[in-house]
């Protein structure tokens, strides 16, 4: 078990967004979370993150309780998460944005006009390397100095998972990453995801694009209104009534 978060609960002022919500991950699985706008799939992805603190419950990651960690420090710990909508700086280039993503950059740029030591200069260099390596798995290399902001919103999904790529994941959490997104370029996402998760990245992904969900995950959470309404493998979760009925009969 990589990752289990238990009696999860989040409120905003007096309302519960996310209710007593347990779920665990297994090392190397692929959890897909489906369910209707507001159920609080983002909400609980920021609890597990940690850009909210949940108002009751413990996040453990690899055994150790995590639940009063900043994000930064659950990302050292190979937690990672995208955002539902492209956290990217306008203005940096695309590889600009994945150097800005490794970790300890920004403490490292104070000093850099003061102590240019070939250390730094070493580790930059691995830096560049790096990044340059993981746009040429995403298929962005073409746009490696391109500004973020002149990217599709497909591309954008996909400099997202770049940039946490580079913290070296051992987890992603991916939200919604085919929203908006090209059918050529969501295959071409699936792809990516199945790859890295060869490489034993787990992944728990929200999403409304039901048949990409399927295809993707092995085990399935179904969302509505704070609570989880079904789960299981993605047959069971789908032909389980009360999840048409959340669906309204759209099921994708
Ligand atoms: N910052 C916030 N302040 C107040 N309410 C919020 C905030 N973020 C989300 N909510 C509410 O919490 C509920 C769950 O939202 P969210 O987690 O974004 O759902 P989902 O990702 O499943 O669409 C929704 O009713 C939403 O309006
Ligand atoms: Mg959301």
């Amino acid at each position: 078990m990589i990752l289990q978060a238990q009696s999860i609960s989040c409120r905003y002022g007096g309302f519960t967004a996310v209710d007593n919500v347990s779920l665990s991950l297994q090392a190397g699985e692929i959890l897909g979370i489906a369910g209707t706008n507001g159920a609080g799939k983002s909400t609980l992805f920021a609890a597990i993150a940690g850009q909210q603190q949940p108002s009751a419950g413990t996040i453990t990651f690899d055994g150790k309780n995590i639940t009063r960690l900043a994000p930064f420090e659950r990302a050292q710990r190979g937690l990672v998460r995208t955002f539902q909508v492209p956290r990217e700086f306008k203005s940096l280039t695309v590889h600009e944005n994945l150097m800005a993503a490794a970790p300890n950059t920004e403490g490292e740029q104070l000093f850099a006009a003061l102590v240019n030591t070939a250390a730094r200069r070493r580790r930059e260099a691995a830096i560049t390397y790096k990044a340059d390596a993981i746009l040429k798995f995403l298929n962005l290399a073409a746009v490696r100095n391109v500004p973020a902001v002149n990217l599709s919103g497909g591309q954008k999904k996909l400099v997202e998972l770049g940039r946490v790529l580079m913290l070296d994941p051992r987890c992603i959490l991916l939200d919604e990453p085919f929203a908006g997104v090209n059918p050529v370029l969501i295959q071409e996402i699936c792809s990516h995801v199945r790859v890295l998760n060869g490489q034993g990245i787990a992944f728990i992904l929200i999403e409304h694009h039901l048949q990409a969900l399927k295809s993707l995950a092995g085990r399935l959470i179904v969302m509505d209104r704070g609570l989880i309404l079904a789960e299981g493998s993605p047959e069971q979760v789908l032909d389980d009534p009360r999840v048409q009925v959340a669906y309204m009969g759209g099921i994708a």
